[in-house]
C-alpha cells in the first residue's frame, strides 16, 4: 500500500475548524495532501492547522464565511493562486439552523440554512469543477449530506430539505462532470459526536439518541468525525474510481431500518 496515496494533491475542504471537517482536514493531510480549510471560525482552524502541522502534515487556514456567496469563487481564486491547482474538494461546513416546527421556523433561518449548506456547495462545485476541467479533468468532490435527508421526521425542515438537495446536487453534478473524470459523491452521517450534536445535550443524550431514537443505529454506538472521514478519504482514494453520483451512509445503517 502507497504510504502517501494523496502525496501532491491539494485539498480544499470547508468546515474545517470542527468536528467532522477537522477530522477530514486531519486525515486527508496525514495521507500526504496539502489541505487548505475554510471556516468561519478563524481561531479554531487555526489550532487544527498547527496540529496538523505538529504531526508533519500540511495545512493552511483561509477564513471564508460560506454564507457571503460573492466570497466564495474569490476564495477558490485565492487557494488556485496560492497552491496552483485543487484536486479534491469536500463541502462539510453547516449549520442546524434554529430549530423548530415549520409553524414557527423564520424565513430568515430557513434562507441563512439554504446559504451555508447547499448553495454554499453547488457554488464551490462549480468553481472548482470549472478549474478542474480547464486543468484537463480528474478529481474528486464529495458533500456531507445527512440522515436527516432521508429518514427524520423531527429535524427541523429547513435543516433536513438542504441535505436532500445535497443528493440531487450530488448527481447533477456527477452527470455533467462525469465525462471530465471528476466523482462526485456525498456521505450521509447519522448521530456523530461532533460540537453540532453535544449541544442537543451530554453525552448520555448522545447515547440515548442512537441506542432508541428515530435514528436508532444497529451498531448501538455513537459514530465519531474520525469514522466519516474515513469514508470522505476513502471517496477520494484510486479504490473508489468506479463511484459516482452516491450518497454512501456513514449511519452504522440507521436510515436501512
Ligand atoms: N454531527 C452530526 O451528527 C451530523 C450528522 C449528519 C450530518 N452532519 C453534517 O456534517 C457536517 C459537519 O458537521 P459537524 O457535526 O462536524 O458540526 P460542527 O459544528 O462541529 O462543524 C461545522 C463547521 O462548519 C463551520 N461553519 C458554519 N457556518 C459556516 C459558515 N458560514 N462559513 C464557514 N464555515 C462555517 C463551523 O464554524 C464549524 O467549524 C455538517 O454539514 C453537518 O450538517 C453532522
Amino acid at each position: 500500500m502507497d504510504p502517501s496515496p494523496l502525496k501532491g494533491k491539494v485539498a480544499l475542504v470547508t468546515g474545517g475548524a470542527s468536528g467532522i471537517g477537522a477530522a477530514t482536514v486531519a486525515l486527508l493531510a496525514a495521507e500526504g495532501a496539502t489541505v487548505v480549510a475554510f471556516d468561519v471560525a478563524a481561531d479554531e482552524l487555526a489550532r487544527v492547522v498547527s496540529r496538523v502541522a505538529k504531526q508533519g502534515g500540511v495545512a493552511r487556514a483561509k477564513r471564508v464565511d460560506l454564507g457571503e456567496s460573492a466570497r466564495i469563487p474569490e476564495a477558490v481564486a485565492e487557494v488556485l493562486r496560492e497552491e496552483g491547482r485543487i484536486d479534491i474538494l469536500v463541502n462539510c461546513a453547516g449549520v442546524f439552523g434554529e430549530g423548530g416546527s415549520i409553524l414557527e421556523l423564520s424565513e430568515k433561518d430557513w434562507d441563512r440554512v439554504q446559504a451555508i449548506n447547499l448553495k454554499a456547495p453547488f457554488l464551490l462545485i462549480q468553481a472548482v469543477g470549472r478549474h478542474m476541467v480547464e486543468r484537463g479533468g480528474g478529481g474528486r468532490i464529495v458533500s456531507v449530506s445527512s440522515s436527516s435527508a432521508f429518514r427524520a421526521p423531527r429535524v427541523p425542515a429547513n435543516y433536513g430539505a438542504s441535505k436532500a438537495g445535497i443528493g440531487q446536487l450530488t448527481r447533477s453534478a456527477a452527470a455533467d462532470l462525469g465525462p471530465y473524470d471528476i466523482n462526485v459523491n456525498a456521505v450521509a452521517p447519522g448521530l456523530t459526536a461532533t460540537p453540532m450534536t453535544t449541544d442537543f445535550g451530554d453525552g448520555a443524550v448522545l447515547e440515548r439518541a442512537v441506542a432508541e431514537g428515530p435514528l436508532a443505529n444497529l451498531l448501538q454506538r455513537v459514530s465519531q468525525p474520525e469514522d466519516v472521514a474515513a469514508t470522505i478519504l476513502f471517496l477520494c482514494l484510486p479504490a473508489s474510481r468506479q463511484i459516482t453520483g452516491q450518497t454512501i451512509h456513514t449511519s452504522a445503517g440507521a436510515v436501512t431500518l
